[in-house]
């Protein structure tokens, strides 16, 4: 650690010296605390972003509107319209890959789930499934069932290693979920959490924001952080050593996400991407997602806030949107490609603003929580590299069997609690209907049981589900039944 001298000095030589103005108003061990913390703190970097951020908000968007093209057709398809016989290819050799060790699940989970307002990481969510089950929990078990379905389809058992990215707040929490719940029946040498790095808060003049009189506001760098994090933590030199080669990265927040998809895996290893990303069709043109396009011939997502009502309602010779692709934060990656990005490309990265209510401490030391933002926070997005990427390609999904995500509470009424149950429950009624059970009531599929709706023949054809509330489950699996008929909102 540095010593409070070099550290007086340092902070001058970066306009950053008011973090000591309340040092000796401070006990002896505030003092220490607000030392490490500025020691851990690269102020020559937080500035570099703080100026690349401010450019960021005076961007032109008329420019990118003009540069914008939608992805070409060799680097896209669709699950909806890929001939059935391909389609398995895809999944089997996924399967294969899984069989073989090569594929590993990235899991973004250091969000702060501001939107949403629960004080614990959104994994530990529960939306008041029938069972009870959490968002980690549900992911856990696809994991299972997958392994279990690889080493079905090619005779041998291989693993999916499951690499968790929480950030500060969401570290010690997540990882007591899921030592506490024995995880969720997965090899606890399996998985593996690491933390993302944060960067301080900056109010609009440049000066970082203290929290407290010895604290420095600091937030997560955003889910682009993962490039950096996944190589300060040793974690690409894990993936080497168990023989990951290819990883599924996806949020925490889609209740539906097919974890480590097979068929999404095999398509991008068929096309030989080195990078990929899920899409589903845009609701409406004016849909608040990004889309994945290529602007001044490169790939990257444009935000919606980016594009002008007229480009974003252009249509195409099919009468289809013209940008349809909605990013939904689902993407394949090569190890060697995300090795790549963090040893050339991560500095480069674009940087994202977003003006916050932040509280800070005044000049007298008094905290205050603004009620309008007062400064920004600084984020990468994991999506902005695909500009670096060889050979890109896109997988559209139907949103039904794939994305509903949970970002708000109930009272916004749109990717919420409400919505994340309504939409597994009706993909699992519509499963349970294809293969030939008649659904009266609500119906939920333990993914132990099934994956995609494999399997579920034996258990429910010819059967009418007309209780309130079925949940089918794999013959040796116990669902934890809750109060008042296994519904419960929130924290589990
Ligand atoms: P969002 O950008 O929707 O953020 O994250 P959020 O934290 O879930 O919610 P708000 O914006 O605070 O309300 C999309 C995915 O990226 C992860 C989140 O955990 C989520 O899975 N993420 C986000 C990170 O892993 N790190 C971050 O710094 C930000």
């Amino acid at each position: 650690m540095l010593t409070y001298t070099k550290i007086q000095s340092m902070l001058e030589e970066c306009g950053q010296s008011h973090l000591l103005n309340f040092f000796n108003e401070l006990s002896e061990a505030e003092q220490q605390q607000l030392l490490n913390q500025i020691s851990s703190v690269n102020f020559h970097e937080a500035n570099e972003l703080f100026g690349k951020a401010m450019k960021s908000l005076d961007g032109d968007l008329q420019e990118i509107d003009s540069l914008m093209e939608p992805v070409p057709e060799s680097q896209f398809e669709a699950e909806d319209t890929c001939d059935p016989i391909k389609l398995e290819n895809y999944r089997n050799k996924g399967l294969e890959e899984i069989s073989k060790g090569n594929i590993g699940v990235l899991l973004m989970a250091g969000g702060q789930g501001t939107r949403l307002g629960v004080t614990y990481p959104k994994g530990m969510y529960s939306v008041g499934l029938p069972s009870g089950k959490t968002l980690f929990q549900i992911q856990a078990e696809r994991i299972r069932r997958l392994q279990t379905l690889a080493e079905r389809r090619t005779g041998i058992a291989g693993c999916i290693p499951w690499y968790i990215m929480t950030s500060g707040r969401t570290h010690e929490e997540t990882r007591h979920f899921l030592e506490k719940n024995d995880y969720f029946g997965l090899d606890k040498d399996n998985v593996v959490l690491f933390e993302q790095g944060l960067l301080p808060c900056f109010n609009y003049d440049g000066k970082i924001i203290l929290d407290q009189m010895n604290v420095i506001s600091m937030a997560p760098d955003g889910n682009g952080g993962i490039y950096k994090a996944l190589h300060q933590n040793g974690i690409l030199e894990d993936m080497n050593r168990r023989g990951v080669k290819y990883v599924h990265a996806h949020s925490v927040d889609n209740i539906l996400v097919k974890v480590a998809d097979p068929v999404f895996v095999g398509y991008c290893l068929e096309k030989g991407a080195d990078c990929g990303a899920k899409v589903v069709k845009k609701a409406s043109p004016t849909e608040a997602v990004g889309v994945v396009c290529k602007v001044a011939g490169h790939y990257q997502v444009v935000e919606y806030s980016e594009v002008s009502e007229e480009t974003a309602k252009k249509t195409n010779d099919k009468g289809e949107l013209l940008f349809n692709a909605g990013n939904i934060c689902n993407h394949f990656f090569t190890v060697d490609f995300l090795a790549e990005v963090a040893r050339k490309h991560d500095r480069f990265m674009k940087v994202h603003v977003a003006k916050k209510k932040i509280p800070y401490v005044d000049e007298h030391g008094v905290r205050y929580s603004p009620k309008s933002p007062n400064g920004i926070k600084i984020e990468k997005f994991v999506f902005d590299v695909f500009q670096f990427t060889d050979n890109f390609v896109t997988w559209e999904v139907p949103r039904y069997t794939e994305f509903s995500a949970l970002k708000n509470p109930d009272e916004v009424a749109r990717d919420c609690p409400s919505t994340a149950r309504r939409d597994i429950l009706n993909l699992h009624k519509v499963l349970v209907e294809r293969a030939g059970g008649v659904v009266d009531g609500e119906i939920e599929i333990s993914p132990l049981l099934s994956y995609s709706g494999e399997d579920l023949e034996s258990k429910v054809k010819g059967k009418v589900f007309d209780s309130y509330m079925t949940v089918l489950i794999q013959s040796d699996e116990e669902i934890v039944k809750h109060k008042s008929n296994g519904v419960i909102n929130g924290h589990n």
